[in-house]
């Protein structure tokens, strides 16, 4: 079996895998990655392996993880393997959404179709995996909502116990819920997602809890697997660019360094532009990759409706940067106004995501109407994840569509400062009826003749 080191992503020290938690470099305190001194793999038998593995019932053989394990290979023994099964999750022709950024076709892979609603799963089927190689008890997370969803679920899944830290008031009521429901310990910080981050990591060695954010090599080891699914969902045609959010920036990470491998392993021959898009108040990857010193991270209060991706220091930026080198990718903001608008849109294709997911479609936009150094072409493949499940934050859809939805202007000194209007620009507004058949009808009419005009 392939044989697993962590490895330092900046002095390139090697440490066993099993070196317990272990969430930076010893020796320059730098980021890790999960390398593999690689057996012999052979691509072709590996990719009709992974087809065959489809018809089978084994739960490691269901998981859009786990069926790709000879390319996750840091676990001594098979029954240490925790999942769901996640992943699976659909990708969808998107043909309204790809005209509204200009494209001539446009795919988005759902990553909302995962067990607890987000991409989370795909990570922590591999986090909580090593949580249990090293023997740990209670695993722990700070969280803008679905990590803490997800990690929830595993724990409790695993027989662990789950501590979340999460920024009190800012994060999607369903999210909160679900944390609940999985029976976590759901600590309300008083402070925002950074300052959750902090503590978690100062807390967690003090209480021996293992930290499955995505400072943690092994989660983004599952988060990895997306990659390698979507290929496999396509046949292995490499898209020219995919386009995701970006909050910790751990999932831009974890798809830069799994295309690069598959494409270091000759399962691919070229590497899509990895795309990242962060909201405009949220955005310290653009601020760093723009500034004149990109070594050091530029951070930010941030501010944002999509409160998924609100963080300001992002852990995972390097590898995030590495992700963008490697492949000739590409970092840009859009505002509030155009991750609720493209939001809207990508509902109007029967798809629907949570706020952060939006920023995909939003930022493709923009990208296409100002140009870009390497400029993107309307007939580009191109795969946009959407991070997140619609049901997560119901309340941002449903002020949206009334017409209702503000942004409190808040920066690290003043509180709500002023209040700002997101207009509401394909609305679908509830409307409402007598309980009569002549109201309702006339109700029904005048919106057929609306769409008819439309
Ligand atoms: N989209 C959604 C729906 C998310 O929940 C997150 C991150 C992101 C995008 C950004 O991904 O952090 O890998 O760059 N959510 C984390 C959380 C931070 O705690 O749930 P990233």
């Amino acid at each position: 079996m392939s044989q697993a080191y962590l490895q330092c992503i900046a002095c390139g020290a090697r440490f066993a895998s099993n070196s317990g938690a272990l969430y930076a470099c010893p020796t320059c305190g730098d980021l890790l990655d999960v390398v593999y001194d690689w057996d012999r793999l052979d691509p072709d038998a590996l990719r009709h392996c992974f087809r065959q593995r489809r018809l089978s019932d084994d739960p490691k053989d269901v998981s859009g993880v786990w069926r790709y394990r000879e390319l996750i290979p840091f676990y001594d023994d098979e029954r240490q393997i925790v999942t769901y099964p996640e992943g699976n999750t659909p990708q969808l022709d998107a043909p309204r959404a790809a005209r509204y950024a200009g494209l001539s076709r446009l795919t988005f892979k759902h990553q909302g179709y995962n067990p607890t609603g987000s991409f989370k799963d795909n990570g922590m089927a591999t986090g909580v995996t090593q949580a249990r190689v090293l023997g740990a008890r209670v695993v722990a997370c700070a969280s803008t909502g679905n990590t803490s969803a997800s990690m929830a679920a595993y724990a409790a899944r695993a027989g662990l116990l789950g501590v979340v830290f999460i920024p009190e008031g800012q994060i999607a009521f369903g999210k909160l819920s679900q944390s609940l429901d999985y029976g976590a310990l759901t600590l309300q910080i008083r402070g925002d997602f950074d300052k959750a981050m902090d503590l978690v990591r100062d807390v967690a060695p003090q209480v021996g809890m293992y930290v499955l954010n995505s400072v943690n090599p092994f989660r983004l080891e599952g988060q990895k697997a997306m990659a390698i699914e979507l290929l496999d969902q396509r046949g292995w045609r490499v898209p020219d660019r995919i386009v995701v959010p970006g909050g910790n920036l751990g999932n831009s990470s974890s798809l830069g360094k799994g295309f690069k491998e598959l494409y270091d392993l000759g399962f691919i021959d070229r590497l899509p532009h990895i795309t990242i898009v962060q909201a405009e108040g949220a955005a310290p990857l653009y601020r760093t990759v723009t500034s004149h010193e990109t070594s050091r991270l530029v951070t930010v209060y941030a501010r944002t409706l999509a409160t998924a991706i609100k963080i300001g220091r992002p852990v995972s930026w390097k590898k995030a940067k590495r992700a963008m080198d490697w492949t000739d990718g590409w970092v840009t903001t859009v505002t509030e106004q155009e991750i609720a608008d493209a939001k809207a849109i990508i509902g109007r294709d029967g798809i629907a995501c949570e706020p952060a997911a939006a920023t995909t479609l939003a930022g493709l936009k923009r990208l296409i109407a100002e140009g870009t150094d390497t400029p993107i072409n309307k007939d580009e493949d191109v795969v946009a994840i959407l991070t997140g499940h619609v049901l997560k934050d119901p309340d941002y859809t449903v002020r949206y569509h009334l017409g209702d939805l503000y942004e409190d202007y808040v920066t690290e000194t003043i509180v709500t400062h002023r209040s700002e209007k997101i207009q509401s620009n394909y609305p679908n507004r509830p409307v409402e009826v007598e309980a009569e058949p002549a109201a309702i009808t006339a109700a029904i009419e005048a919106h057929l003749a609306r769409v008819a005009a439309e």
